[in-house]
Parts: structure tokens; sequence; C-alpha cells
């Protein structure tokens, strides 16, 4: 299989992206009439910003499934789609051909529909990287209902308000999930988030840790039992049949929640035909994937990363996929550079987090492990530092892997702005240039296009998009108008991203961070309001205001100022406490790491928090901290430098 929309060279490059200027449906036309449909579309695009409303490929029909799987079949079926590598590196691999997923997946669609899934209803995903993971997002897809992956790490709190949120009536989960040396009890999370649940009819229980879990009578059922009864209906005389349901190329193919400036997560919707072209024309131009090549994507499936790079992009190219269960430290700091080797990796796509944290442990894990298969590098997430860049070029690349520092965010589907591997340009820590399709822009606080220079000969604004590509969000479940206000109502007519950016004279651009209320911790997002919320929820809290500070190995880390009305005991005691709350409320991941006690929090006469103040505070500045002559009470700015952690 060679790809028919795979660019070459940087002249191609550049020819690509002036016709999808001039020619956008055109371009996309052909782009995505080497994908599978099962009815041409009538119109290209259809769009407004200001309702918002986006439709791509207009009364198309296809399955997604049918590009990620059925086509390989013929040619390719016995090639693998999944390499396996499990927690424990002593464990066995599990090699997941074209055929054996096609199978696995008919039976999941089957399983789903014995159990009364149908079309449309929407599907909680909330499992550990095992491949019946994979199994279950495509099994969804198949039949059309709408998954919702959950990340591992987050509450029951936090999956009781998904499941309410987008109505879901089942859950795939298992009875626990390994990450490193921990065992994380999946099941019982679940049970807990389903206290008062009105909607989930059913929920099905892979076996992964043994841990021991209680089956509710009537709505739990174990996947090993329905699968192997699912398996006698799809399987006749050794041929492996389960039809695909016909969907509109508009029809939602899953939610995913994330976090924003508010308090509450939002459901950005996908839908079937250009999330299936944007992550299958993104995946073979970024990385330049070759068939036969070996993929490692280090994220989750619990992100949009996973969803978009470990599986449904690689797949529509017939790719092979390597997918890691554990965790880049356990059991020692050489595992990536194990799994590496062991598989032959060629592109090997990570978080500056996890180079930054690998990097501290210096080069011995390196030692004896053979890294030359790798061919392309790449990272995502969160603005990589020019010293870790250097570093993956240097002790993993061996300077012969070009790198792509590929920005993109939950609701663009996939990469938008990114080198294409060795075909244009890398810049350290710079994204570069955008995705043909794409048409980005700064503008200033009014959004007017920035087109005045700084100091430093580069243009600097708030980073917005012109144009709709087909794997734009659509809308969050159940509340376009939060799309709207949260998108596309900042700056009239424009796709507001929350990252500030500058741009330099060739028109690369590089990524500085959030412009909002959102933090990038270990490329994880997390709103500080929704950290806020979780830590007023102790009992002992009056008031409390979140800020990011700059964290060595994590990006950004959480710098919580609280006000207590009684400290219990000592103040550890009560930070222990808070911590409690948060990992109860959120989870584990939205713990802050530094909380100051204070009496009061700096407010202008309004009762508006000044975060900005806060921010430099928790930065370390302790001269210059702008005006505060507004504020209601100076005096506890200075108190709260003093006590600053
Ligand atoms: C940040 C992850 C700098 C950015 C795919 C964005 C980046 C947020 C980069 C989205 C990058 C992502 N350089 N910053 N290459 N990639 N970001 O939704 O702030 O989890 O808005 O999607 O991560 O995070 P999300």
């Amino acid at each position: 299989m060679s790809y028919p929309y795979q660019i070459k060279s940087l002249e191609e490059y550049k020819t690509a992206y002036k016709k999808s200027e001039e020619d956008p449906e055109g371009f996309w036309d052909d782009v995505a009439s080497h994908f599978v449909w099962r009815k041409k579309w009538e119109k290209t695009l259809d769009w407004n910003f200001i309702e918002p409303h986006v439709r791509w490929f207009l009364g198309g029909k296809l399955n997604i499934t049918e590009s990620c799987i059925d086509r390989h079949l013929p040619a390719m079926g016995e090639k693998p789609a999944f390499i396996w590598e499990p927690n424990d590196p002593n464990d066995r691999v599990r090699v997941v051909t074209y055929n054996r997923l096609h199978k696995r997946v008919c039976q999941v669609a089957q399983m789903l529909k014995n159990n009364g899934v149908k079309k449309g209803d929407r599907v909680c995903i909330y499992m550990g990287m095992v491949p019946e993971l994979v199994y279950a997002v495509l099994g969804c897809a198949r039949i059309g209902a709408v998954h919702s992956v959950i990340f591992g790490g987050f509450s029951a709190q936090s999956i009781a308000d998904r499941l309410y949120d987008a109505e879901a009536t089942f859950i795939i989960t298992c009875d626990g999930a390994y990450r490193g040396g921990k065992d994380i009890p999946l099941k019982n999370i679940i049970d807990d988030a389903l206290i008062g649940n009105r909607t989930v009819k059913k929920v099905i229980v892979y076996t992964r840790t043994r841990t021991p879990v209680s089956m509710i009578k009537g709505r739990d059922v174990w996947w090993e039992d329905e699968m192997d009864y699912a398996e006698t209906q799809v399987e006749k005389d050794g041929v492996v049949h389960f039809p695909a349901e016909e969907m509109d190329a508009e029809d939602p193919l899953f939610i995913l929640y994330t976090s924003g400036s508010t308090g509450k997560p939002k459901g950005v919707v996908h839908t079937c035909g250009g999330y299936m072209v944007w992550t299958g024309y993104t995946f073979v131009n970024v990385f330049q994937y070759q068939p036969g090549d070996v993929h490692f994507c280090t994220a989750d499936i619990g992100w949009i990363t996973g969803h978009s790079y470990i599986c449904y992009g690689p797949l529509t190219a017939g790719a092979t996929s390597v997918m890691f269960e554990g965790v880049p430290t356990w059991p020692d700091a050489g595992r990536f550079w194990d799994i590496v080797d062991k598989h032959k990796v060629n592109i090997l796509y990570t978080a500056p987090t996890a180079i930054r944290s690998l990097m501290g442990f210096g080069l011995e894990p390196l030692k004896g492990k053979d890294l030359s298969s790798l061919k392309i590098l790449g990272t995502v997430g969160e603005p990589i530092n020019e010293e870790a860049w250097h570093w993956y070029d240097e002790h993993i690349g061996k300077k012969k892997c070009p790198i792509v520092d590929t920005w993109w965010q939950t609701e663009t589907g996939g990469v938008l702005i990114s080198n294409l591997a060795g075909i244009t340009p890398a810049k350290p820590s710079w994204a570069t240039l955008p995705m043909p399709g794409v048409h980005p822009i700064l503008v200033d606080e009014n959004g007017k296009e920035v087109t005045e220079k700084d100091e430093h000969g580069l243009y600097k604004g708030n980073l917005c998009i012109k144009n709709p590509w087909p794997s734009i969000i659509r809308t969050t479940w159940g509340d376009h108008e939060r799309c709207r206000t949260n998108y596309f109502a900042t700056y009239p007519n424009l796709y507001f991203t929350g990252d500030g950016a500058l741009k330099d004279e060739e028109g690369n651009f590089r990524i500085t961070g959030r412009v909002d209320d959102v933090l990038n911790v270990s490329g994880h997002r997390i709103g500080t309001a929704e950290v806020e919320n979780a830590i007023n929820m102790h009992a002992d809290v009056v008031e409390s205001a979140v800020v990011g500070y700059p964290h060595d190995i994590k990006g950004q880390g959480i710098y919580a100022y609280v006000i207590c009305s009684h400290i219990h005991g000592d103040e550890e005691q009560t930070r222990n406490n808070i911590l409690q709350t948060v990992t109860r409320v959120i989870g584990p991941i939205a713990k802050p790491d530094k909380i100051q006690f204070v009496s009061g929090l700096p407010k202008t006469r309004s009762g508006k928090i000044m975060r900005r103040i806060l921010r430099k505070i928790a930065e370390g500045e302790k001269g210059n901290l702008g005006d505060t002559t507004t504020l209601l009470d100076p005096g506890v700015v200075e108190e709260i430098v003093k006590g600053k952690l």
C-alpha cells in the first residue's frame, strides 16, 4: 500500500498548501477519495463560525472501521496491526494481526448488540491499556455507538459526571489495570461512579488483574463469556462477518471530555467522516509513515493522542502500532528504550514531560539498548524546551532522526501545526508550519491581526484558525452554546485555540502555552476552576485560588492558595486531607504540587481574584508584581509573598 496523499518534498508541501488555500473543496475531495466510503458525499463543506456550523462530506456514507480494518484484509490480513507490550516486561507480548483485529471487533460489535446497544447509544469505556480497549473502541464504531473513553486516572466522581452528561447507557471496563507497580481497581471505581446513576443498563467487565470485583446481578456481565457467545454468531465455517453500520459522515463517532476554563469538563464531539480523513492524512504526512514501519505512540488511549495516533490514524494507513500498557519508569527508566530495541520501533511519538523525566536519569538507562531502528521522533502535548529537544535529538535520535513537534488539541482531532518529518525543516521548540488546509492567524486582545513585530523580530499573539479543517470540533455534547462561547465567541469568525504563539518571518509558529485558565501538567489539561471547586469541597476550606508555575519535569505544576476556616491538627495533615479530596473529586492527576495556607486572597474592589499577582508569586517573583493599588486589601499580597512555598 502506498499513500497517494503523502507529501514527499518541500516543493510538494508548498503545492499542497497552495491548493488547499485556492481550492479547499477540491483538495479535500481528492484526499477523502482514498478512504472507504459506502456512498460518496454530495457536498464537500458547509460552514460558518457564527453558530458555529461545520459539516464536511455532506451526504457521504461510511463506517470508519472499513477504512481501518476491512480494506486491509485481502492484502495484509496477517500483518500486525498492534504489537502489545505488557506492563511487566516478563509477560507475553501479544501481536494482533489485521485478521485478528477484524475478528475481535466483529465479536465486540455482536456482543454489544446482544446486550442491547444501538446506533447512537453512548458507551463509556474505562479500561487499562490492553488490546481489548481498542477492540471496544472499534466495536462501538462498528455498530455506530458513540464511544467515550475515560482515562484511568479519573475518580469515580469524575466518571459519574461524564456518565450523566453523556447519558451513557453502557460501560466497558476491566477488573483492574496495571500501571507500573500499581494495580488500579477500575471496576470498584466504576461501582462507586454508578451509585445513584439512572442511565447505565449494562457493565461489561474484562479480566486483567484478577482483582476481586462485585458483579451486580442483571447489570454486570463478563467480557469473556459474552465474547465467547458472540464468536459463535460472527464466525461461520472459518469466515468472520459482522456488517458494519452505515453511518453518515456527520454522525458522531466519539465524545472525549476535556478541561476548559470553566469548572466542568466538556464533551468534545468528533464525527465519522472528517475525523477519519484528518487522522489518516496527518498520520501519513507528519510521521512520513512507510508501509512496514513500526510506530510507537506512548500516549494513553484515554487522551486524544491515543485515539488519533495509536488507534484511528495508524489503522487507516494499515500501519503497525505498538501499544504499551505500562509507564516509562517501571521497572526502570530504560523501559521505552527496551521497547524500541525489542520491537524495532521506527517512529517514536511521546511527550516532552516524559523526555524531561527520562533525561533526569542520565545516560545509564540507555546503555546496551539498540536504538538504531529509529527513523523519526515526535513530541506532543506541551511546548518542548530546547534542552529536552537537543537531548532527544542527540541521545535518542543520534542526530539522524527528524523530530516533529506536533501542535494540536482534543478539539482539533489531529495535528494542525507541525513539521513533516524530514520534508519540511525542523526548528527546536517550534511547531513550525501549518498542515495543508490550516490557516492560523495571531490576533491581539481585540481580535485584530498582529502585524507589528516585537523586539525579537517575531509576531506575538493569541492563536486562532481562520477556516474549518475536516476534524474540527463539531459541538460540545448536549450544549452547543458552550461550544460557541468557548471557541467561537472570543473573536468573531475565528476558532480560538486558547494558546498563545509566536510567528517568525518564514511563517513558523512557536506555541508558548495557554493564555486562558487552563493548566498543562505533564501534558494533561486541567482547568484551574475545576481544581478550585474540588479543593473548596473540603469541609475546612473557605476559598481557594489555583494557578500554574513552571515545573522542571511536568512543564507546569499546580499551586493552590487556600483559606481555611480553621486547621485541624497540623498544617501537613490538612494539606494531605485536601489532596485526598482532590483525588476523590477529580483524580490523582489534579493534585496540587503546593498548597499555601493564606488568610486572604488579592481581590479587586468588585471581588475578582487577581490571578495575575498570584501567578507571579508562584513563579517566584517578589518585587515586580504589577499594579496592586486597585486591590481591596494590598496587605494580603505581602503576607502571601512571605509565606511562599
Ligand atoms: C498544548 C493534546 C506546545 C496546547 C494533543 C494545547 C502543545 C493543549 C503542543 C491541548 C505542542 C499540544 N507545543 N503546546 N506541540 N501540543 N500543546 O487537548 O496548550 O490534551 O492547547 O491535546 O496542549 O491539549 P490536549
